[in-house]
C-alpha cells in the first residue's frame, strides 16, 4: 500500500533531502507540504512535486488561493498523512509532534527539540512505537538495537566537534559566523549548524537519546570524520554501529519506509574511502555550553525548555552578527541561572518557560551587543 507522507519543514535542508526520496520511491505519496515563511520556494515545490495540500506557518497576505495558511494549518497539513516527517526547526516543530500522538501517526522525527523541551508530552507515543528517529545517531542506534533480545550496555553517540573543533580555544570565542557554518562533514540548516559549533546540539541528542532508548548509560565520543554513527555496547562488551559516508538520506529513507520497505542503495563509498578513524574525549574547554545543557536534560521539567529558548534566541543573535560566538554560551548559562523551573502538565506550561526565558535571552542579547 501507498505510504501518504507530510513534511513539515519543507523548504528547509533535511525536507527538501526527504522530497528527493519520497520523488524516487513508488511506495511513498507526497501528501502535504508545510513551511515557515518561504513561499518562493514552497510554489517551487508545489509544482514539482505536485502534494495534495500545500501551506505556509506565517501569516501570508499575498499568498494563491491554493496555498494554506494561519489557525488549524497543522491540522490540516497532517490529517489524511500516514506518516509524518516532523522537520522544522525549533520548539515550534512540538506542537506537530504532539498533534501526531494525540491521532496515533507515525512521527518521522528530525525535531529534536520536540523531545528536548516536551518529552514529557510524547511519552505514550515513544512507549507505542509512533516515534521512528531520523537524526543519523539515533537513527543508528535504533537500527543496531533492533533484533537485540537482551539488554546492552550503553549507548555512545559520536561528535564531530563541527567547525568549532579546527580553531583554537582562544579564537573561538570571538569567532565570526562564515568560519563557524563552515561544517567540516555535514551540510545543515543554520541553527543545527551552529549548535554542532557549541555542542549544544550533542547535549541535545543525549537528551533525545534519553527519551527514546530508556534508561540505557549515555556516552558521547569525539570522531571527526563522522563516519560511524553511533554505537550500541553490547552485554558482553561488543560494540555494534553503523558506518558510511555522511548523508542524511540515509537515516531519513530508513524512517521514512520503515518497518517493512525495501531500501534504496543511497551510500556507495567502500572502506577504503574512509581513511583513518579516530575518536577522543570531549574537550570541556571547548564546548563548555555541553554540560550545562546535559545538566538542564538531567534535572527535567521545564528546564530543557528554557535551555532550548536561549539558544534559539542566541543563535539567531550570532547569526545576525549582534554577539559573539562565546556569548552564545553566557546566554544559555544566565538564562539558566534565572530559570525558575516547574511541572510539564501540558503544552502551555513548555510554551509558558519558552516565552519566560526568550523573553530573558533577548534581555541578555541586548546587554552583550
Ligand atoms: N540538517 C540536518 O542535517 C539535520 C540533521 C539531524 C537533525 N536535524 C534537525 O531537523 C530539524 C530541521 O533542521 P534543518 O537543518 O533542516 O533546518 P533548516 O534548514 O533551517 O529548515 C527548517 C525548516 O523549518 C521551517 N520552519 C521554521 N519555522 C517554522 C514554523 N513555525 N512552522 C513550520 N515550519 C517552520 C523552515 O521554513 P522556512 O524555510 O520557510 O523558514 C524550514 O523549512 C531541526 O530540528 C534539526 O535539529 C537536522
Amino acid at each position: 500500500m501507498i505510504r501518504k507522507v507530510a513534511v513539515l519543514g519543507s523548504t528547509g535542508s533535511i525536507g527538501i533531502q526527504a522530497l528527493e526520496i519520497i520523488h524516487a520511491s513508488p511506495e511513498l505519496e507526497l501528501h502535504s507540504l508545510l513551511c515557515g515563511s518561504n513561499l518562493d520556494l514552497l510554489l517551487k515545490q508545489k509544482e514539482y512535486y505536485a502534494p495534495s495540500i500545500a501551506a505556509i506557518a506565517s501569516p501570508c497576505g499575498n499568498c494563491p488561493d491554493d496555498i494554506i495558511s494561519g489557525q488549524e494549518v497543522l491540522q490540516k497539513v497532517i490529517d489524511g498523512a500516514d506518516t509524518v516527517l516532523n522537520a522544522i526547526v525549533g520548539s515550534a516543530g512540538l506542537h506537530a509532534s504532539l498533534i501526531c500522538s494525540d491521532r496515533g501517526i507515525t512521527l518521522a522525527l528530525a525535531n529534536k527539540e520536540s523531545l528536548v523541551v516536551g518529552g514529557e508530552l510524547l511519552r505514550d507515543h515513544i512507549t507505542a512505537g509512533g516515534i521512528i528517529p531520523v537524526d543519523s545517531e539515533h537513527s543508528t542506534i535504533f537500527r543496531c538495537l533492533h533484533g537485540e533480545l537482551r539488554p546492552v550496555r550503553s549507548i555512545t553517540l559520536t561528535a564531530s566537534g563541527g567547525s568549532a573543533r579546527y580553531i583554537s580555544v582562544d579564537k573561538l570565542q570571538t569567532a565570526g559566523a562564515d568560519e563557524i557554518l563552515n561544517h567540516p562533514t555535514w551540510d545543515m540548516g543554520e541553527r543545527i549548524t551552529v549548535d554542532s559549533a557549541t555542542m549544544v546540539n550533542k547535549a541535545f541528542e543525549v537528551i533525545e537519546a534519553r527519551w527514546l532508548f530508556g534508561g540505557i548509560q549515555i556516552d558521547v565520543v569525539m570522531h571527526p570524520q563522522s563516519i560511524v554513527h553511533s554505537f550500541v555496547r553490547l552485554e558482553d562488551g561488543s560494540w555494534k554501529a553503523l558506518l558510511g559516508k555522511p548523508d542524511m538520506k540515509v537515516p531519513l529513507q530508513y524512517a521514512l519506509q520503515y518497518p517493512d520497505r525495501g531500501l534504496d542503495l543511497i551510500s556507495d563509498d567502500s572502506p577504503l574511502d574512509w581513511g583513518a578513524l579516530e575518536f577522543s574525549e570531549l574537550d570541556n574547554r571547548r564546548y563548555p555550553a555541553f554540560d550545562s545543557v546535559v545538566r538542564a536534560g538531567q534535572d527535567g521539567r521545564t528546564w530543557p525548555a528554557a535551555a532550548n529558548a536561549a539558544d534559539e534566541v542566541a543563535v539567531a543573535a550570532f547569526l545576525a552578527r549582534k554577539i559573539s560566538f562565546g556569548d552564545i554560551t553566557t546566554v544559555i548559562e544566565e538564562v539558566l541561572a534565572g530559570h525558575t523551573a516547574s511541572d510539564i502538565t501540558d503544552l502551555k506550561s513548555i510554551m509558558e518557560a519558552d516565552r519566560a526565558s526568550r523573553v530573558e535571552a533577548e534581555r541578555i542579547v541586548k546587554r552583550l551587543c
